[in-house]
């Protein structure tokens, strides 16, 4: 058996109770890559007192961070789509006349899998170097059953060449490829659920999400193939109300989804059955800065009606061509009046229920995986507070140390 001990630190254990779960002069153990033991150092039970102890010296431990929602397997860029916009062009307008979504599923295509590999590796390495364990990755800019399978082959290697944990999302309802003819229905006949389930006997995906909006998929194709994931016994999220407002929420909830992602235009009517069904409100300031949003997710009525609040980077090369989960919480406090411990929250507790990891990820407990980050700052707002700091120590990982 393997067991360390640390002291000297302050814990933001992100638990309930108290703001940021902060316990000072706190100790914690770890055996055989989980927490056994966390608390203030008065309080260490004998059992660990021979065990030598590793001295933080005062410095801050969070939970390792989660993004939970990213597209971060890709090839090539969409910067000219960006000049196109800051010309007048709509991103609406650019994704209708063959740019967008479609864009980066030819430039993808035509990217080999070592090439692939390769870019996507530096993108997760600015991820885990602000203190993340935990990735969500989709698929979505392959868009052939095959092409589609490729991309969650390369997510789950990504994870095993970090010590990071890689979550696969199955996202073929992104868009309907260009080349295909036959139109949205036929697509998801042929090419979303059947490749899910193909997904699934590789056992390759761990949810399933969609793109519920009028340039990708209605409300009544994202439940066929909700009802597929839930055949399946997979579970679900959605891409909802990003652009306008579909009730793509209320019919994720209706599914029991993990959770509902963007939702600029959720009107607060919606607001109730996020709750009910405890599906986590994901919030992806990156998007909603890049495309220039005017109306923020509606953040006082998901606050007050207790739906779990998420933040993530949405990594993608068209909304949100963003690496930093870090700048992601700074944008969700400036953009949408998150507090600095609901930003936390947002890539801890609430991200880890978003991707159905809370038993094991986002917070410091007894029982929960040992992965923690270790930062050079004093107070935990620091992270939401500072734009391009590099504020992390060193990452404890069940992997390692790094
Ligand atoms: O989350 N909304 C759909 N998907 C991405 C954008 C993808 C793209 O533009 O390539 C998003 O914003
Ligand atoms: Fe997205």
């Amino acid at each position: 058996m393997s067991r360390r001990l640390f002291n000297d630190c302050t814990l933001a254990t992100m638990l309930p109770g108290s703001p940021y779960g902060l316990c000072h002069k706190a100790a914690f153990v770890i055996e055989n890559g989980y927490i056994t033991w966390a608390g203030p150092e008065t309080a260490l039970p004998r059992e660990f007192f021979p065990t030598a102890a590793e001295s933080l010296q005062g410095r801050l431990v969070t939970p390792a961070l989660i993004d939970c929602h990213t597209h971060l397997v890709y090839g090539g860029n969409r910067a000219r789509e960006f000049e196109m916009r800051l010309e007048g062009a709509s991103y609406e307008a650019i994704a209708r006349s063959g740019g967008g979504i479609n864009a980066t599923v030819a430039a993808t295509r035509d990217s080999g899998d070592e090439d692939l590999v390769a870019q996507s590796l530096a993108r997760l390495d600015h991820l885990i170097a602000e203190g993340v364990a935990v990735v969500e990755i989709k698929s979505g800019y392959g868009l052939t059953v095959d092409a589609e399978l490729r991309l969650l082959r390369i997510a789950r290697r990504l994870g095993q060449l970090r010590s990071v944990k890689i979550v696969k999302t199955w996202l073929a309802a992104h868009a309907v490829p260009r080349d295909f003819d036959a139109g949205a229905d036929a697509y998801i006949d042929t090419v979303v659920i059947p490749g899910l389930q193909r997904a699934a006997a590789e056992n390759l995906v761990d949810a399933v999400d969609g793109f519920c909006e009028t340039i990708a998929f209605t409300p009544a194709q994202i439940a066929r193939v909700f009802e597929a994931a839930r055949r399946l016994n997979i579970p679900v999220k959605l891409h909802a109300e990003q652009l306008s407002d579909q009730r793509g929420a209320v019919l994720a909830a209706s599914y029991g989804a993990l959770s509902a992602d963007h939702l600029e235009y959720l009107a607060p009517r919606d607001v109730p059955a996020l709750a009910r069904a405890g599906t986590v409100a994901v919030l992806l300031p990156g998007a909603f800065y890049t495309l220039g949003g005017t109306r923020p997710p509606p953040i006082a009525a998901l606050r007050e009606a207790g739906v779990a609040m998420a933040v993530a980077t949405d990594c993608n090369p068209g909304s949100s061509p963003l690496f930093s989960i870090l700048t992601a919480m700074n944008m969700a406090c400036t953009l949408f009046k998150l507090t600095p411990q609901e930003a936390l929250a947002g890539t801890t507790r609430a991200a880890a229920a978003a991707l159905g990891l809370q038993r094991e990820f986002g917070s410091i407990a007894p029982g929960a995986r040992a992965e923690l980050a270790v930062w050079d700052i004093e107070h935990p707002a620091q992270l939401s507070y500072a734009i391009g700091a590099a504020p992390l120590s060193r990452r404890l990982s069940a992997g390692g140390s790094r």
